[in-house]
């Protein structure tokens, strides 16, 4: 009986004998982010008034692509909203607002939610850092499993934790593999280092996803959850990220290509919206409309469907537009006072950040604005050509002015891709973002807590060029388990989980300013021994245990990507791009 309909994007609607729940359902015909993003392909066929008649609505996270407020608006009195617990207020909140009178539920991480009076449930999988406020949802309907993964950058041990916890088995896991970020579409990158990044994102997606399905098996695996399209003028240009030649994010189909190459004996398959899976059969019944659409379309097929997409859409996206106003004179004012509260919340965050970041504000009562994030000393002033910022954000008053009247949160106005980055040197910085996203003193304490409170007393041994390390065994960022979920490669070890990647003779970060790995060189050792795939999350190996120089093949690009499919052939650009200069996930 349980049967999964995909919605489109990341939207699911499992319906079991008692109930009907909906997972991350996004249908507003607006889009969202400013109106910037849209459905790809398009979902506005689907019978609104069925997918609507929900028992249960569960929403991941506040990302206007999953947290829908125009779906919400519409649902039955009687559907109840699901939602993880995060250290901060911020998206309950939100959408609380959003709910109106319908009941919000908190979900409370690896606690299973009774949905019916018949066994099924739901819980909700935090990533183990509190500085993404990201969930997967586990749901249990009639005894079949779905892991919905959502954003979430599960580790490795939590999807094995999974399937452990439904009972062994996981009947379907839906992977997000487009991702949705702006780092690399808004940079002001040369043409070449965009296409290296962009490949290298891209592929580092894949990896990330692979590595949970090869260590879960799940009897089917879909990737989803993107990528979206762009239908307004502003930013109509960012649609080359859907070329799968050299564009930034990754369709279902060229991912399901990826990962059956890569993985031959797994089920892989993607969905439209409108296509359904009846878990007890494997039974597929593909959506009508939704079959004339391909990801694979020429550029010339593709353009014209998203020309015909836009004009359907334009009147509504010039409403979206129209109600956000130019800023007033105050705008600076208000600018200067948003940044001395964000500056008054967490020492530790600005200890982190320590850096001058440029805004170029363009539009009525813009101009050059430097924010100087430091402990004890933010401070705001009109920018001096004598200083150099590390940071440079070039965004209209307009779309500034949704942040600080509190309409849009940082990180809807950063994904909305209105607004253009550069950063010099050229390395992540997860502090600012998470300064930025969170804005609230418990959110960023709970960060500041899992990070000075790492355990590191469970090592593990990586060999590398002829040496061998003794390093924590779990990523210092956000605690992958690098015995199972990393690459060691010439002297460095890429965590699959995010993309950092570690020189294992200093432990320093390569790619992003982050915590240290606490690497020590080890003079001799035994022969590393590879931990066994189906080692239950439950009962982790031993403090002693020894990790492995992992597969080269881990680091493959596949020929459809323009690289070969072994890390012994010649350096090409994109094995390069992937081995040499990791991108990390931002
Ligand atoms: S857990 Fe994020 S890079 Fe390792």
């Amino acid at each position: 009986m349980p049967k999964v309909t995909f919605l489109g994007h990341a939207g699911l609607a499992v319906r079991a004998t008692a109930f009907r729940l909906l997972a991350d359902p996004w249908l507003a015909p607006t889009g969202a982010f400013l109106g910037a993003w849209h459905q790809y392909p398009r979902n506005d066929h689907l019978d609104l008034a069925e997918v609507l008649d929900a028992d249960w609505v569960a929403v991941s996270h506040e990302h206007l692509d999953h947290f829908d407020p125009w779906v919400l608006e519409r649902l039955p009195a009687r559907t109840r909203i699901l939602i993880p617990a995060y250290p901060g207020p911020a998206f309950r909140e939100r959408i609380r607002r959003a709910a109106g009178a319908r009941q919000v539920i908190e979900v409370s991480p690896w606690k299973k939610f009774p949905l019916d009076n018949r066994g099924s449930w739901i819980t909700a999988i935090p990533e183990l850092s509190p500085m993404c406020h990201d969930a997967a949802f586990l749901i249990v309907a009639d005894g079949r499993s779905v892991l919905h993964c959502n954003d979430a950058r599960l580790t490795a041990a939590q999807a094995r934790r999974a399937k452990h916890l439904a009972g062994g088995r996981l009947d379907l896991m839906a992977l997000q593999t487009s991702g949705a970020s702006w780092h690399p579409i808004c940079y002001e990158y040369p043409p070449e280092e965009m296409a290296r990044v962009s490949l290298a994102k891209r592929i580092a997606k894949l990896r990330a996803a692979q590595r949970l399905v090869r260590q879960t098996a799940p009897e089917l695996a879909v990737p989803f959850a993107g990528p979206p399209c762009f239908l307004d003028e502003e930013v109509a240009g960012l649609n080359w990220v859907l070329d799968q030649e050299d564009g930034a994010f990754c369709d279902p189909e060229a991912s399901v290509r990826w990962l059956r190459e890569h993985l031959p004996n797994q089920a892989f398959d993607h969905f439209q919206p409108g296509d359904a899976v009846e878990l007890d059969t494997g039974a597929v019944t593909r959506d009508p409309v939704s079959a004339a659409f391909s990801y694979a379309w020429s550029p010339a097929d593709r353009t014209a469907y998203l020309e015909r997409y836009a004009a359907d859409r334009k009147e509504l996206v010039a409403g979206v537009l129209a109600s956000y106003p130019e800023p007033g004179p105050d705008l600076f004012e208000r600018f200067t006072e948003h940044f001395r509260r964000l500056g008054s919340l967490s020492d530790y965050f600005l200890e982190q950040i320590a850096m001058t970041v440029r805004f170029e504000v363009t539009g009525p009562n813009g101009g050059s604005w430097d924010v100087d994030l430091r402990p004890g000393a933010v401070s705001v002033a009109e920018a001096r050509p004598d200083v150099r910022p590390q940071y440079r954000i070039t965004v209209a008053g307009r779309w500034l002015d949704t942040v600080l009247t509190g309409r849009l949160a940082w990180e809807d106005l950063l994904i909305s891709f209105r607004l253009s980055l550069y950063r010099d040197p050229d390395v992540y910085n997860d502090h600012l973002v998470g300064l930025l996203k969170h804005a609230n003193a418990a959110a960023l304490r709970a960060v500041e807590e899992y990070e000075t409170g790492r355990d590191e007393s469970e090592r593990i041994i990586v060999h590398s060029a002829g040496r061998n390390f003794d390093i924590p065994r779990y990523c210092p960022h956000a605690g992958e388990d690098l015995s199972i979920g990393a690459v060691v490669r010439d002297g460095q070890i890429h965590c699959l989980a995010h993309n950092f990647a570690f020189d294992l003779a200093t432990g320093q970060c390569v790619n992003a300013r982050a915590a240290a790995l606490g690497s020590r060189p080890v003079d001799a050792c035994a022969a590393p021994v590879a931990p066994s795939a189906s080692t239950p999350a439950s009962t982790p190996a031993s403090a002693d245990v020894s990790a492995v120089e992992l597969p080269a093949t881990a680091m493959d690009v596949p020929a459809s990507f323009g690289g070969p499919t072994s890390v012994d052939a010649p350096a090409p650009v994109g094995l390069a791009a992937t081995v040499e200069s990791p991108a990390p996930v931002e």
